[in-house]
């Protein structure tokens, strides 16, 4: 394999440019060609594509974003994007694919190695950290730090106003960011998809702590979850505890901006080398990911399919700490 072309694809995540940074210095170190490919599978069809070398991803690790922009793409969900993306690949001469981004890019990347048998391999980049396959994902550490940093300031002014404060956090099918929220910000209940909590438990439990005497209180919701979003829920419980001052924040995306952590940073350049090494290995239609500080290659298709369990242990730790 003489020439790759990388990209990323679906909402961003803080550690996609050491990520970037890692695959072409890597694929430098190997001889092998770099190109990126802008805005995901969008820049794909359209042959947004750009020569990539050493220098190109000079003083990036640091910056949140990604360099190479990222999209959604409808068209690429249908057979004639797909042509058209193998088709622009094919005039690039491009032999094999790394696709960083979450679960929607690793279907598309799923079939269209399927269908051209462009070697493809995936590096976790999305804050959302619900990925089988890998410990942690590019971005999670980043967007759950930035998120407790609100919070800190939050618990700040709802303290001073004797306030309940219901803050979204993000995570359209799962809780990975609201738990280390919660257990790390001091709040009194979480709501994430995985867990119901129905707002009867919300309002018994704030009741219980005003009844004896705590004046302000921090409820972490997350996005998806069953119960409704911050806004719901806050009017739901304001309604059976009209003495109490509830405020809403959605914390939005903030959380996937900034500058990546040191964690994050690390994560990314192992599977940013990972990646590069897998395709010379010969593999394709993986995910490259840690599991308990192990380099691991997991089939697309488990990746999408699966599902990463979070420990209800940590749901019942919010539960014991808020009393
Ligand atoms: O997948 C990452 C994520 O930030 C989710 O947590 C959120 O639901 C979604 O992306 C928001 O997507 P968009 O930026 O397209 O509105």
């Amino acid at each position: 394999m003489k020439r790759i072309g990388v990209f990323t694809s679906g909402g961003d995540s803080p550690g996609m440019n050491a990520c970037i940074r890692a695959v072409v210095r890597a694929a430098v170190h190997q001889g092998v060609e770099v190109y990126g490919i802008m805005r995901g599978y969008k820049g794909m069809i359209k042959g947004e594509i750009v020569r990539l070398e050493s220098n190109s991803v000079s003083n990036t690790i640091q910056k949140g974003g990604t360099m190479l922009r990222s999209a959604r793409s409808k068209e690429f969900m249908t057979k004639e994007g797909r042509r058209e993306a193998y088709d622009q690949l094919k005039k690039f001469g491009i032999e094999g694919l790394v696709a960083i981004g979450g679960d929607g890019t690793f279907t598309g990347a799923n079939i269209f190695c399927e269908e051209y048998g462009i070697p493809t391999i995936g590096a976790p980049g999305t804050i959302d950290n619900d990925l089988y396959g890998t410990d942690y994902t590019i971005g999670y550490d980043t967007a759950v730090n930035t998120a407790l940093d609100a919070i800190d300031k939050i618990r700040d002014t709802a303290d001073s106003h004797d306030r309940v404060f219901f803050i979204e956090v993000m995570g359209r099918d799962s809780g990975y960011i609201a738990i280390p929220c919660a257990i790390g910000g001091g709040a009194e209940i979480v709501m994430i998809p995985e867990a119901e909590t129905s707002i009867q438990t919300v309002v018994d439990t704030l009741r219980t702590g005003w009844d004896r005497s705590k004046t302000s209180f921090i409820v972490i919701i997350a996005e998806g979850d069953e119960a409704g979003n911050a806004t719901d829920v806050a009017a739901e419980v304001q309604k059976a505890l009209p003495y109490m001052d509830a405020r809403v924040t959605i914390l939005g995306h903030v959380q996937r901006g900034g500058s990546p952590t040191a964690a994050d940073r690390l994560l990314a350049s192992r599977l940013g080398i990972a990646c590069v090494e897998g395709l010379l290995q010969g593999r394709k239609s993986v995910m490259a990911g840690i599991v308990n500080s192990k380099l691991v290659y997991t089939p697309f298709i488990d990746t999408i399919t699966k599902q990463k369990i979070i420990n209800p242990h940590y749901i019942e730790m919010v539960n014991i700490l808020s009393v």
